[in-house]
């Protein structure tokens, strides 16, 4: 099975349902905090910034007014969705895993589309993308929905 048949359906014949689920507004805040995080661990001014696994593009319509946004992820239904809300940047369709887009950017911003890294290998070879994609002194931010400090089974 190729990795784009493995998508959630969700991702993929229902992608145009995501903005019914998921409000670019409802981002404004975090997107803010990202960026804060950003420049305040960046030893460069952050001008242009990568995301990998950007799916609809909800954080980066926030982002994009402070840099400018190359927007990568593995399925080609979220970057129509994401290309509708965020039509000025640049979107290119790939696995954070393997993709190399042979430039460097300031930043590299990865989201919860990190949780899609199921193995310690799949989550290194994403790091490497993000790290081969880095000017020197440039950030790299990584940003679970989980992590084992705060993971429950029982949602409290
Ligand atoms: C919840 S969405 C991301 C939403 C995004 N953080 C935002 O601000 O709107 C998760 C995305 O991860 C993408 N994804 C999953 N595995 C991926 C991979 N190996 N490489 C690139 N993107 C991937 C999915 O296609 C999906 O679009």
């Amino acid at each position: 099975m190729s990795a784009v048949a493995a998508l959630p359906r969700l991702y993929d014949d229902l992608a145009a349902w995501w903005p019914l689920l998921s409000n670019p507004d409802d981002y404004a805040a975090e997107a803010e905090f990202y960026w804060q995080c950003i420049i305040e661990a960046s030893r460069i001014p952050v001008r242009t910034m990568l995301e990998l696994g950007s799916g609809g593009g909800n954080n980066a319509s926030h982002l994009k007014a402070n840099c400018e946004l190359t927007l990568v992820d593995l399925s080609p239904a979220m970057l129509r969705v994401s290309r509708s809300l965020n039509p000025e940047c640049e979107h290119v369709h790939g696995d954070m895993r393997e993709v190399r887009l042979g430039r460097r950017f300031d930043a590299v911003f990865v989201h919860d589309a990190v949780a899609y890294m199921l193995s310690e290998a799949d989550l290194a070879k994403a790091m490497e993308t993000a790290w081969v994609h880095l000017k020197p002194g440039g950030v790299a931010l990584f940003c679970p929905d989980h992590v084992t400090e705060t993971f429950s089974t029982t949602g409290t």
